[in-house]
């Protein structure tokens, strides 16, 4: 693409968020996080590479080995810990300060939009600051747990899970009945380093333009959205090129 199509492109997408703004719901997935440190699940060097979703990633292989499972906790959560916002989250967050972002629909559990400033920020997948017991319900902060510890316990003794939605588990109620709203009622989805292959975030696109929203998307290449929802792909590594998109809407 020649480097005055591609202005055109960011030109058009920064003219469509200015003609809604604020009512800009943006979608996220583990794209946006992968200059912050964070793999990505699928993909070159993906988590799904090293541990098998279905042996690791599932509620009924918590409930039968919570020490296995542990065993991919123990290496992913001291990267969410060291974490910090790159310029993806931060120009996000810039939007929504300026009013021209409402929420922000996240599918990563690491907690970087918030510390990024926004403020609107639907967790669907949940997130990974507390811990969580099956058995008895009672929750604790993550800081129970340090890197190098072994799984943390309840005080009734089962294995502590992280409060992050695992496959088999529900989306909580509440983040996937706002999130369904936003993408309903949204002039612009802004779409960012999501695979679009996991049910039902996948479906907030498609829901989202059917109920007229423009879709944007940013992905360094392709998905199953770019070709049947997607209405602008701005191609690139999130951080640069929503740096420009952000420049381009002031
Ligand atoms: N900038 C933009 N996009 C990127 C970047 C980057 N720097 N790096 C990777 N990507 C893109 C990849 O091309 C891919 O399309 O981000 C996407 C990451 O896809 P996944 O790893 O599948 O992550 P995600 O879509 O968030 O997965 C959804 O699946 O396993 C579950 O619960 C997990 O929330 C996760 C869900």
């Amino acid at each position: 693409m020649t480097e005055i199509a591609r202005s055109r492109i960011f030109a058009d997408a920064a003219s469509r968020i200015r003609a809604v703004g604020p009512n800009v719901v943006a979608l996220t997935g583990a794209g946006i996080s992968v200059e912050s440190g964070i793999p990505a699940f699928r993909g070159s060097q993906g988590l799904w590479d090293r541990f098998d979703p279905m042996e690791y990633a599932t509620i009924e292989a918590f409930s039968a080995n919570p020490e296995k499972v542990w065993g991919m906790f123990s290496g992913l959560l001291p990267l969410l810990l060291a974490a910090a916002p790159n310029p993806a989250h931060l120009g996000l967050s810039g939007l929504e300060g300026a009013g021209m972002l409402r929420s922000v629909v996240t599918q990563n559990v690491d907690g970087l939009h918030q510390a990024a400033g926004s403020r609107n920020v639907i967790e669907y997948h949940g997130s990974f600051r507390e811990l969580v017991c099956l058995s008895c319900w009672k929750r604790y902060p993550m800081a129970v747990w340090s890197p190098g510890d072994a799984p943390p316990r309840c005080e009734c003794r089962e294995i502590l899970k992280p409060d992050i939605v695992l496959f088999g588990e529900p989306i909580p109620w509440g983040a996937q009945a706002t999130a369904e709203a936003d993408a309903k009622s949204c002039g612009v989805l802004l779409v960012a380093g999501t695979s679009a292959q996991v049910f039902p975030a996948c479906e907030l696109p498609a829901i989202a333009r059917l109920h007229g929203a423009v879709v944007i998307e940013i992905n360094t290449e392709e998905t199953p959205l770019t070709r049947t929802t997607t209405d602008l792909f701005l191609k690139g590594k999130a951080g640069e090129v929503m740096t420009k998109l952000v420049e381009a809407v002031r």
